[in-house]
């Protein structure tokens, strides 16, 4: 039995090889692998003889495997079992290393954070099967986030099955966002390329930005056809309306952490509504297996007056916030990993318009820095541009500092 999987394992790593040698690039693909073992001499071992592990497998451009990493968040795949913790990294001719991790991964700390502030890593190579979830956890807007929280390159290959609730993929660059990306239930399968600017963000502020993001809020179709969206329950978080007449709003989770904004609305054209969010504390998920603990001050767009209708996908005709100015500030805010000096793990803006494509980075700029007398960590974001703002709509808006989590 041993041998005919074997050899289909290997037909499919041979084809994979030839393929990497044909066209002469580096091949990072994820596969189910099975590591056999014998329970006589392993009292561990399954009782199928097999670890099955969701594994990435990196081909270097001669076709040789160069490097391996087996996933260690799983997110409900009972077929797989759980690997000892790996930090996995390739090698490449332009000089640049890559990191390795996949999908749920993004969410924890070991070892997507660890092989950036204490490997030194800053270039990421990441194949997910993501399931987006409504308003803070879209494919893109994780992967975006987490690229500039990180202050790295993250190159990111997901699943297109929008039914299912897959899809996203995208090249981002720390506090650039988006390079390129897709996301559209319409677009079926696509590849995303991009130039990608080779730098250390520790070590320094220069950046040179390449290649315009050719995503525009205004020219995509709409989402069509169905994409099926997880909903967050949002139950827990402190929220109230945000007045379109004011132009500034304020409150606190449990009277800890704070979200203070600023804003100038089209209100003459909006009669929606908008919720100021702030949340503070330890969220479960994949069936309250794992948790991680995060902090968001989120303007949200909704549907109604519920919360619930805040995690629902608005349709076209629903009457869009049209907003010129937006600033949004968070303190005081939790680091885990890394400070000031090492800007890794450190919060970032989650920016999505009302059809969940993502508000370019560029309109926004992010401060963070600790206050020198309280020692607080804080965070502020900004629309930097009137002209270029004005009249964009939101679906989500958030200032988000994750404290990683992990298996509960
Ligand atoms: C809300 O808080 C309660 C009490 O701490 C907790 O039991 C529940 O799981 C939380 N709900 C969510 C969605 O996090
Ligand atoms: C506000 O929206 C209305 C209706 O769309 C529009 O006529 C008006 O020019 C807008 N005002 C500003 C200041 O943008
Ligand atoms: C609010 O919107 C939700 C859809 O998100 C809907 O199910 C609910 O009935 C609405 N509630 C009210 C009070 O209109």
């Amino acid at each position: 039995m041993h041998d005919l999987n074997l050899f289909l394992f290997c037909k499919i790593l041979y084809r994979l090889s030839c393929a990497a040698i044909q066209s002469k690039l580096y091949i990072v693909v994820n596969l189910g692998e099975v590591e056999y073992c014998d329970f006589n001499t392993d009292s561990s071992c399954p009782s199928d003889d097999g670890y099955h592990y969701n594994t990435n497998v990196v081909f270097d451009r001669n076709g040789a495997i160069v490097s391996r990493y087996r996933k260690f968040h799983l997110y409900f795949e009972p077929q797989f079992n759980y690997p000892t913790l790996e930090y996995s990294t390739f090698n490449t001719d332009f000089g640049v290393e890559f990191g390795l991790f996949t999908c749920f991964d993004i969410i924890f700390a070991h070892p997507a954070v660890e092989l950036v502030v204490n490997l030194g890593i800053h270039n990421f190579a990441f194949p997910t099967a993501w399931i987006d979830e409504l308003p803070f956890l879209t494919a893109i807007q994780s992967q975006a986030l987490w690229a500039q929280s990180n202050q790295v390159n993250l190159l990111a290959s997901g699943y297109h099955q929008p039914d299912r609730g897959s899809m996203g993929s995208g090249i981002y660059s720390g506090d650039e966002g988006a390079l390129n990306y897709v996301f559209d239930a319409s677009s079926g399968t696509k590849l995303v390329t991009s130039l990608v600017p080779i730098t250390s963000y520790h070590t320094t502020s220069y950046f040179k930005r390449f290649q315009q993001p050719t995503q525009s809020a205004s020219q995509d179709p709409p989402l069509e056809p169905y994409h099926m969206w997880l909903r967050e329950d949002l139950t827990n978080c402190s929220y109230k309306p945000i007045d379109p007449y004011l132009n500034h709003e304020f409150l606190c989770h449990e009277n800890s952490f704070c979200c203070n904004i600023e804003y100038s609305l089209n209100s003459t054209s909006y009669s929606g509504h908008l919720k100021l969010l702030v949340f503070d504390g330890r969220r479960t998920v994949a069936a309250k297996r794992d948790w991680f603990e995060w902090q968001v001050c989120a303007i949200l767009h909704c549907l109604n007056d519920t919360l619930e209708s805040c995690t629902e996908s608005s349709p076209e005709s629903s009457n869009h916030p049209k907003f010129n100015f937006i600033k949004i500030q968070a303190q005081p805010l939790k680091v885990e990993y890394g400070d000031e000096e090492t800007s890794a793990a450190q919060p970032g803006m989650s920016l999505l318009d009302t059809k969940f494509r993502l508000i370019p980075q560029s309109q926004f700029k992010i401060l963070r820095w600790r206050d020198s007398t309280t020692g607080n960590m804080n965070a502020e974001a900004e629309t930097t541009s009137t002209s270029e703002i004005s009249h964009f709509q939101v679906k989500t808006v958030a200032l988000i500092q994750k404290v990683y989590g992990g298996r509960l």
